[in-house]
């Protein structure tokens, strides 16, 4: 196994992090801090209509809602296919059977897809491994064209590439809107000097599901 040496001053922030997030937990106050602002988590069908046509699910997590929105584009897209679409949060862990085509979605943070979407892939890994699968990943950092963005973001998805090897990949760029967050993200999203935007590029994100492979 490798190990990575974080500079000092990289270290010194995510320990401050870390310390500022564990004193606001434990203070009483951990429910407020991490409360999140009511977020759509839509369930959405796409091409319900279409006769004998194959079933695609796509399922997504999301925090602050713009994974979701995402996600209901890409339904909206597969449908437009031909294809008939469910978009569904993983949180009402759905059901593979009968879909002939899975796609998962999840937000980074901290690094990671988040926690909910990674046990859901580590419990339906074998079902998964079986069907034409294709990650989608939201993020906001690490986005240039070079090897050490490139690296960062392969590292974003070390939960869950090894478990599905095969998926096809994508990554967009998401969000970053003040008033979805939690106190906590808020005041970590400060603190990392965190810009309010969205950066979603809707033209591709429908090529990407206009072109993707669902045999
Ligand atoms: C607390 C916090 C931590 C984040 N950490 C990362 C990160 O490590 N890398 C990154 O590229 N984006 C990071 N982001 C950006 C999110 O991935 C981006 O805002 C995304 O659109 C959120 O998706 P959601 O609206 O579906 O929750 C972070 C955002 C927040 C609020």
């Amino acid at each position: 196994m490798s190990t990575q040496k974080l500079p000092r001053r990289d270290f010194l922030k995510l320990a401050g992090l870390a310390l500022a997030g564990t004193a606001l937990s434990c203070s009483g106050l951990g429910y407020v801090a991490t409360r999140v602002p009511d977020t759509v988590t839509p369930e959405l069908t796409f091409g319900e209509e279409i006769p004998m046509t194959q079933r695609i699910l796509v399922t997504y997590a999301t925090r602050a809602g713009s994974t979701a929105e995402i996600a209901a584009s890409i339904g909206e897209t597969l449908a437009a296919r031909g294809f008939s679409v469910d978009v569904t949060p993983v949180k009402d862990q759905p059901a593979l059977d009968g879909y002939a085509a899975v796609i998962l979605g999840s937000p980074i943070r901290m690094g990671n897809w988040l926690p909910d979407m990674v046990r859901y892939v580590e419990a339906h890994q074998t079902a998964l491994n079986t069907l034409p699968t294709a990650l989608f990943t939201v993020h906001m950092l690490n986005t240039e064209d070079d090897e050490t963005s490139r690296d960062a973001r392969r590292g974003y998805l070390k939960a869950v590439r090894p478990l599905l090897p095969d998926a096809e990949n994508v990554y967009f760029q998401g969000v970053m809107d003040f008033s979805r967050l939690s106190l906590l993200d808020r005041f970590i999203s400060r603190m990392v000097k965190a810009v309010e935007s969205d950066q979603r590029d809707w033209d591709a994100i429908q090529s990407w599901a206009e072109a993707i492979s669902i045999s």
